[in-house]
């Protein structure tokens, strides 16, 4: 295993002070421990266990089936690797929508149970009051606007918004209030680029982007994306930086050979 670097921890205050700096912000998503450390040591600055897990671990068509539970547990393998970079955990659906009351009992479970610095819910203007609540706990929350995956079905499939004026006009709308709200960021995800520039520009705290453009403060993509180990189907915003998926088949390929014709195990892999 790599030896970590020791990396000074990437706390809330220093991730959005990013932003004044003008540093770019590298967010990956993680949902185990050896992924963790891998990550960190690679320097990214935020790993967020998000509800992606869902589709691209337990290979769910949405993310809508992703349980408080399994949330919490994948969060706590991020956690314990102990990362520099800033821990986000994902609130799944429903664990924040019902009342103010679930929403703050479920972002403290986070904290509390798995080890996270900080959540992330979906949604505009409507879940300022949730994410005011949350702060107001002493709970980081990070937004989420654009195409969010909880609310797919609303938006009739994974659709670029910020297209029509009103469109355009809510998204602002939203990423204003959420930072009224108190966000520390928000993460954009599929939406028109000159939207995404229009939004990084009017708030101070730092935007995110997936597929959103490169004027964000930064950018997250799914690790299973990027190493090509989700292989259903890859939207136009990601890049694949590898090719985990053929690497594991050929291994299994060849230790499947290997036990066929009895070359392995050797006398070198047995105790005598
Ligand atoms: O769940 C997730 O991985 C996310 C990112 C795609 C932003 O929310």
């Amino acid at each position: 295993m790599a030896e970590r670097t020791a990396r000074k921890p990437v706390t809330v205050t220093k991730f959005v002070d990013k932003k004044a700096k003008g540093e770019k912000i590298a967010v990956l998503t993680a949902y185990d421990y050896f992924t963790a450390r891998f990550l960190d040591n690679a320097g990214a600055d935020a790993l967020l266990v998000g509800d992606s897990v869902g589709m691209v671990v337990y290979g769910e068509k949405n993310t809508h089936s992703v349980t408080m539970e399994m949330m919490l547990a994948h969060t706590r393998a991020v956690a314990k690797a102990d990362p520099a970079a800033l821990v986000i955990g994902d609130m799944p659906y429903m664990s924040y929508q019902p009342s103010l009351k679930t929403a703050v009992i479920n972002a403290g479970r986070f904290v509390s149970e798995a080890g996270a610095e900080s959540v992330k819910l979906e949604g505009g203007i409507e879940m300022a009051p949730t994410i005011k609540r949350i702060v107001e706990c002493g709970i980081p929350v990070m937004g989420h606007l654009g195409m969010t995956p909880q609310s797919v079905h609303r938006f009739g499939g994974a659709r670029v918004q910020g297209r029509t004026d009103a469109s355009r006009q809510y998204l602002l709308e939203s990423a204003q209030a959420l930072q009224e709200a108190g966000a520390f960021g928000i993460v954009l995800e599929l939406m028109q680029s000159d939207t995404a520039t229009e939004i990084t520009k009017a708030i101070a705290i730092p935007t995110i982007g997936i597929g959103a453009g490169k004027h964000c403060d930064g950018q997250v993509l799914v690790i299973n994306d990027i190493t090509g180990m989700y292989d259903i189907f890859q939207p136009k915003f990601v890049r694949r930086y590898a090719d985990l998926a053929s690497v594991i088949e050929k291994a299994a390929t060849e230790f499947v050979a290997d036990v066929k014709s009895g070359g392995y195990p050797t006398d070198d892999e047995s105790f005598s």
